[in-house]
């Protein structure tokens, strides 16, 4: 909201010693919002352990889109690469959570075609602007995969985490409702993605009460697909993070996305009274952040 608005500060001395950007700000409720440009694993191992409340974040998925970064996450040449990667992110992230904190974890499969590389004619591949991705290399991706496999990947990150002290709690489906049909004719059409619930202990903060009093089916969520967001993220929708707070945050508490985007998690929690902090690689998109939440409404 503009007039919630009282300053942002843009920090050039920067408080991280690497190259990243640091950009906050607070709102009239008192609460603060922190943007940090950069590695995820490199900003984050920076922070204060036990001082988020709640986690709510959706990494790049496996070979899917080209955010345009050398760094960014999700072009692994291995699937066991990929969960890996997600898994040295969630380690930091667990340390960062306090000991009654929760994450909420929205991730989507990617198919192995096998069919090697793209002929430039299908728009969907020129887009991603990826050269040949691994999903499309001969050789099962090194885990003996049949061509046109589902890879499992949410799963497979999920259980490592699970050997990682994560507990997970609850796989909520995300519906995606009028989501953008697949161009698929052997096989339903996929219109869901997961949302892992995972707590950082046997002990933490949960309210069920919104899925009581709103009548929202307990696990299996249908919410519009579509976020909205002017910069090319995948954004997830603000009412699947209204959600998630309300059930996972507690009042007024410091919530944390370490894969911004154009910082739906962000901009959704400060409109709700919470404080919160994200990380995002790409500069483009942290600019774009800092704009949104400067211009609350
Ligand atoms: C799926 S998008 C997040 C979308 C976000 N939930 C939204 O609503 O806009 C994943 C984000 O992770 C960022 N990213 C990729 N690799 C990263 C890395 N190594 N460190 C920090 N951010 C990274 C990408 O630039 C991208 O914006």
């Amino acid at each position: 909201m503009e007039e919630n608005y009282i300053e942002t500060v843009l920090d050039t001395e920067s408080l991280l010693k690497e190259p990243e950007n640091f950009w906050s700000g607070k709102v009239q409720s008192g609460k603060e919002w922190h943007i940090y440009q950069g590695d995820v694993v490199n900003v984050l191992s920076k922070f204060d352990d036990e001082s988020f409340n709640c986690c709510i974040t959706s990494p790049p998925y496996y070979w899917l889109r080209d955010y345009g970064n050398d760094k960014q996450i999700g072009k692994e040449e291995t699937v066991e690469g990929y969960v890996g990667v997600i898994n040295n992110v969630m380690d930091e992230v667990q340390k960062k959570l306090k000991s009654d904190g929760l994450l909420f974890l929205n991730l989507g499969d990617t198919y192995y075609s096998g069919k090697g590389q793209s002929q430039g004619k299908d728009a969907k591949s020129k887009k991603r602007r990826f050269g040949l991705r691994a999903v499309d290399k001969s050789g099962g991706l090194g885990i003996g995969l049949q061509k046109k496999s589902a890879i499992g990947v949410p799963w497979r990150v999920a259980i490592e985490m699970m050997q990682h002290n994560w507990v997970l709690r609850s796989t909520i489906i995300w519906h995606r409702e009028n989501c953008l049909p697949e161009f698929v004719a052997d096989r339903p059409r996929r219109s869901y993605e997961y949302v892992f619930m995972f707590a950082k202990s046997r002990k933490y903060y949960f309210n069920r009460e919104p899925l009581i009093t709103k009548n929202i089916d307990e696990d299996v969520w249908t919410i519009a697909a579509n976020g909205k967001s002017e910069v090319n993220t995948a954004p997830y929708p603000d009412e699947l993070v209204e959600r998630l707070l309300s059930i996972g945050c507690q009042e007024g508490g410091k919530v944390l996305d370490p894969f911004a985007g154009s910082g739906t998690t962000l901009r959704v929690a400060i409109d709700k009274g919470f404080s919160a902090t994200g990380i995002e690689l790409n500069p483009e998109f942290c600019k774009y952040i800092v704009n949104q939440l400067n211009t609350l409404a």
